[in-house]
């Protein structure tokens, strides 16, 4: 049994963009001014997204609401600290949340108890690795937040999202950064910025579903970040590392460079917009 696709004779080639999108990011990035700097970031967003009271995992939701039901029971791919699931798992039956690092799985475990949330069965597992026989049509919704980038096969990612899903499937992705991390790359750089990091993806995944003959519903939001100069530091050294190697003297100029663009509080403030698509996978299987 498998979810019907339009063979069609014309199709686009968005896989040599995003392979050499891809290409431009592949390996980790190089910190070599801070030790912790993973744990410290890790604690950094979970902190970023309780004290702004889950704005992005809110207006998620809200977005769901579209065909949102008590009743249903969802799979979470990559849920990191609980940006989404914390609200979310208050508007459904169950959540089952799948994330293979063990340093977000604490931060969602943390948020969760905090939220007296109990609804939420946290999976440490690579989504990868994970048996499509096993998962076929369990879920009423299956959704990621922030994770196109994350798999290298994206057509082979929403076959499995629609193969769990017996209703409806989403996509939540960042569209766009701020300006203040492009002027950084190319300050330290030299390099004009060409979108090298940019989050979205939406649009790949939106042709291959249109390919596929899946009707999508798209919606957008946008939601507010503040950090403190070192998470802003921590932050922007996380994406220029993908390109140079960030040691003590980089961070230095890091550090100079946004400097003059806090508040009177010394805090960076920052708005950013997200794509939501969600399509019903139920009434195109078994076709
Ligand atoms: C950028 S974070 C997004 C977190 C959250 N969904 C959000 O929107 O803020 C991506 C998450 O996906 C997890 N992840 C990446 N690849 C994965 C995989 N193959 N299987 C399960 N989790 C994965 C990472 O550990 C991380 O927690």
């Amino acid at each position: 049994m498998t979810v019907k696709k339009r063979n069609l004779k014309y199709r686009i080639n968005w896989r040599d963009a995003r392979d050499a999108i891809l290409q431009e990011r592949i390996g980790g990035a190089k910190l070599r001014f801070d030790p912790d700097i993973q744990t410290k970031s890790a604690s950094d967003f979970s902190k970023r997204i309780k004290e702004g009271e889950y704005e992005y995992g809110r207006k998620t939701v809200e977005a769901f609401s579209g065909f949102l039901d008590p009743s249903m029971g969802v799979l979470e791919i990559g849920p990191g600290p609980g940006t989404v699931t914390v609200p979310l798992s208050k508007m459904v039956r169950q959540v089952t949340a799948v994330d293979l690092s063990l340093r977000n799985i604490s931060h969602l475990e943390e948020n969760l108890r905090e939220e007296g949330r109990e609804n939420v069965d946290v999976i440490h597992k690579n989504w990868l690795h994970t048996d499509d026989a096993v998962l076929r049509d369990s879920y009423d919704l299956v959704f990621c937040s922030h994770f196109l980038w994350m798999i290298p096969d994206l057509e082979g990612h929403l076959e499995k999202m629609e193969n769990a899903s017996r209703g409806y499937c989403a996509i939540v992705q960042p569209a766009g950064r701020g300006d203040l991390v492009k002027e950084v790359y190319t300050a330290i750089t030299g390099r004009e910025y060409g979108g090298e990091f940019e989050p979205d993806g939406d649009y790949f995944a939106y042709v291959i579903l249109r390919e596929w003959g899946r009707l999508l519903n798209v919606e957008h939001f946008s939601f507010t970040n503040t950090m403190t100069l070192d998470e802003k530091v921590r932050s922007t050294a996380s994406f220029i590392g993908r390109f140079v190697e960030v040691d003590e003297g980089v961070a230095g100029r890091i550090r100079d460079l946004v400097l003059p663009h806090a508040n009177e509080n010394g805090e960076f403030v920052e708005t950013n917009n997200v794509v939501v698509m969600w399509w019903e996978v139920a009434p195109t299987k078994n076709k």
